[in-house]
């Protein structure tokens, strides 16, 4: 399994962005990994090789992105995967028939469905609470609970978990305390440092930031459980190819100077929404009005990109995307373009109807992801498209 260089947890977070994970190449002193693009690895004898023996195990670039990502966590031990779904469903196979699940009811579609429509279907139980209130959480769990998941800031309502305390639930509890870490990304929040024991990510988004790939990652601490991870990693198979590994190291490199001009675009953008269609009608963290900024300021070290925004009707939503010309309509996010999405008609229409209008993902809702372009091109576009 792949374990960090314990001397880049001594750089700071820029420094370990750009070499954390890598050494140069020991051929030919490449200062930039080399994208491996071999299934197999030449034994030098019976039970003799080099470490490596078949590449959906390890591969060299893959190993220099997990080292990458897990010192960016403040983690130990990093798993890269085909997909954010991918990187979930390796982790749900830690558990068993039986065991029982406390998951966050507000969390990324594809993640629900997941658990309701394939992993209900092998005897994983899940109790869903609105895990802004750390009591919900103690209150779900029962003698089988094995862990608590939960995402913060959640895909598409902005709602935010004390990981704190839910970390402490966890551990008092016992259960594995597992939590996405998407939208914020290790620049603005470390789930670690809150009593994590697993922080994954769909790679596709802002640890890419470039939107050419799909691809997901898990962090852990815990030597024994990373065992179990690999063990799973390598019998499941979700394993990505080394050219997207590749792409996403070549993106965290530039984390942590994206990262604030995606905070600084979406902080301007939201004030300019909340101004012009009301604080009420604009959830981001980084506004004094949504409840929970004292939170996510605790937590955090920025907001992000990341706006939802309640435009009134359905009809007013579809007007907007179709004006918008700097914004795209498509899913995803985390990308240096800005996107635009409609979460009840694209990401969450797995969500039952009725579960969606009761946690709020109201059809008149739209999703932005601010990317990093001129921030007066895209208030101008938004104000062109709201008119
Ligand atoms: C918060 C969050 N987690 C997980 C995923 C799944 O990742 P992927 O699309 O890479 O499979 C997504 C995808 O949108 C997401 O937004």
């Amino acid at each position: 399994m792949t374990r960090i260089f314990d001397e880049d947890l001594n750089s700071e977070f820029a420094t370990r962005a750009i070499h954390a994970g890598q050494r140069p190449d020991l051929l030919s002193g490449a200062i930039m990994t080399p994208i491996y693009t071999t299934s197999t690895y030449v034994q030098e004898g019976l039970g003799k090789n080099k470490g490596y023996e078949y590449a959906r195990g390890r591969n060299p670039t893959r190993e220099a992105l997990e080292r990458n990502v897990a010192a960016l966590e403040g983690g130990k031990h990093g798993f890269a995967f085909s997909s954010g779904m991918g990187a979930t469903s390796s982790i749900m196979m830690l558990f068993k028939s039986g065991d029982h699940v406390v998951a966050s009811e507000s969390s990324y579609g594809g993640t629900f469905r997941l658990f309701d429509k394939v992993l209900r279907n092998y005897g994983l139980c899940f109790t869903y609470v609105d895990t802004r209130d750390p009591e919900n959480v103690e209150n779900a769990c029962n003698e089988h609970t094995v862990a608590i998941m939960t995402e913060t800031p959640t895909n598409p309502l902005m709602r935010i978990t004390d990981l704190a305390a839910v970390g402490e639930i966890a551990k008092r509890k016992g259960a594995l305390f597992i939590v996405d870490n998407t939208f914020a990304s290790p620049f603005f929040q470390r789930p670690f440092e809150f009593g994590a024991d697993i922080v994954y990510h769909s790679s596709t988004k802002y640890l890419n930031g470039h939107s050419d790939m799909v691809g997901g990652i898990a962090i852990v601490r815990d030597d024994g459980l990373a065992e179990r991870l690999q063990f799973i990693l390598n019998t499941a198979g979700a394993v990505p190819g080394a050219f997207d590994a590749w792409l996403v190291l070549r993106g965290t490199k530039t984390l942590h100077l994206r990262m604030p001009r995606h905070d600084e675009n979406g902080r301007q953008i939201a004030k300019w929404l909340a101004e012009k269609i009301g604080d009420e009608n604009v959830i981001y963290p980084g506004l004094p009005s949504h409840p929970q900024h004292e939170l996510a300021k605790r937590q955090m070290k920025g907001f992000g990109g990341m706006i939802s925004i309640l435009t009134g009707s359905k009809e007013k939503a579809a007007k907007i995307l179709g004006k918008v010309r700097v914004f795209s309509l498509a899913e995803s996010l985390g990308g240096v373009e800005s996107l635009i999405s409609h979460p009840a008609s694209m990401t969450h229409a797995s969500v039952p109807p009725e579960a969606r209008a009761r946690l709020g993902i109201r059809d008149d809702l739209l999703r932005l992801s601010c990317g990093v372009e001129d921030v007066g091109d895209l208030i101008g576009d938004l104000e062109q498209a709201f008119t």
